[in-house]
């Protein structure tokens, strides 16, 4: 099955499609972006992923081309067209082409691009061990809600990470642990389930709400509570959230080894529950 690419209103295989180096996401990152998943081809939290798209275009002061529905065609025209029943879907939308100036161009349409790949999931040896990961300082701006294509920040650190043969980085910033550079971040103390709030500090994970969700319904305590680096180091189970990764286990920070340093029981129980909202 070809890959497929959206461009501008229309579909086309992804190898032919291509935008101009004036391109406002080219030049200066400014756009924004959604990654959604499908399982069994079916879009997981579609309107969820849609509505943050049109937050994060809002808080840019980028309007969507069409509006939320539309574009909620396009994707499932393009689930279809694709044939992929597991796909990784990407759209990116920016404020168009343009002469390079910083202000905002006049009179320009903004830029839709959307590919449809089919996703290659995490190895199951990954899930069943856990993973390890290391904290840095989180050098990246105040908005880190909006998913902007600014990625540099989350770039460099998933690169430190790869490099000390950890998995990801977990942001540190103002002493607490806020999110990873791909992922969001959880920990299980006393039972209790833990993530920093939502907030200009953090992505809004659309696997964090289904995560924290599943839990309460579970009778999970969940403490929206953000935690220092001591604490998450000291928890019985520390986990990633986000689309591609799904749930993965973390058992080790650093050098210090988490719980029993292999997946905990309530790492399990959610995970399991994942697996069966998402392919059940
Ligand atoms: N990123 N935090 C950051 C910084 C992220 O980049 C992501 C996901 C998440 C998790 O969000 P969600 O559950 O909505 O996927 C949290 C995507 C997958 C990416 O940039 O490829």
């Amino acid at each position: 099955m070809p890959e497929l690419a959206y461009l501008n209103s229309r579909f086309l295989p992804l190898s032919e499609a291509t935008v101009s180096i004036d391109d406002r996401g080219f030049q200066f990152g400014d756009g924004v972006y959604e990654v959604v998943r499908t399982y069994r081809g079916r879009p997981f939290e579609l309107p969820a992923h849609m509505q943050r798209l049109e937050f994060s275009a809002h808080s840019i002061h980028l309007s969507l081309p069409v509006d939320l529905l539309d574009l909620t065609r396009v994707v499932e025209e393009g689930i279809r067209l694709s044939g992929f029943q597991e796909a990784k879907i990407y759209i990116q939308l920016t404020r168009g082409v343009a002469p390079r100036d910083h202000a905002f161009p006049i009179g320009r349409k903004p830029t839709l691009v959307m590919t449809f790949r089919e996703i290659h999931p995490l190895a199951q040896e990954l899930r069943a061990k856990g993973v390890r990961v290391v904290t840095t300082e989180d050098p990246r701006w105040s908005r880190c809600d909006i998913k902007s294509l600014n990625l540099l920040g989350n770039v460099l650190a998933r690169q430190q990470a790869l490099e000390a043969g950890a998995f990801e980085s977990l942001f540190v910033r103002n002493g607490v642990v806020t999110e990873g550079s791909v992922s969001n971040v959880m920990a299980i103390r006393r039972g209790a389930l833990f993530t920093a709030p939502t907030g200009p500090a953090i992505l809004a994970g659309v696997t964090r709400q289904s995560v924290l969700s599943m839990a309460r319904d579970a009778g999970i305590t969940v403490r929206e509570e953000a935690l220092t680096v001591p604490d998450f180091c000291s928890s019985e189970e520390v986990f990633l959230t986000g689309t591609t990764i799904e749930i993965l286990p973390v058992v080790r920070i650093n050098e210090i080894l988490i719980g029993s340093g292999t997946p905990g029981p309530i790492t399990t129980k959610l995970a399991g529950l994942f697996h069966a909202a998402t392919r059940g």
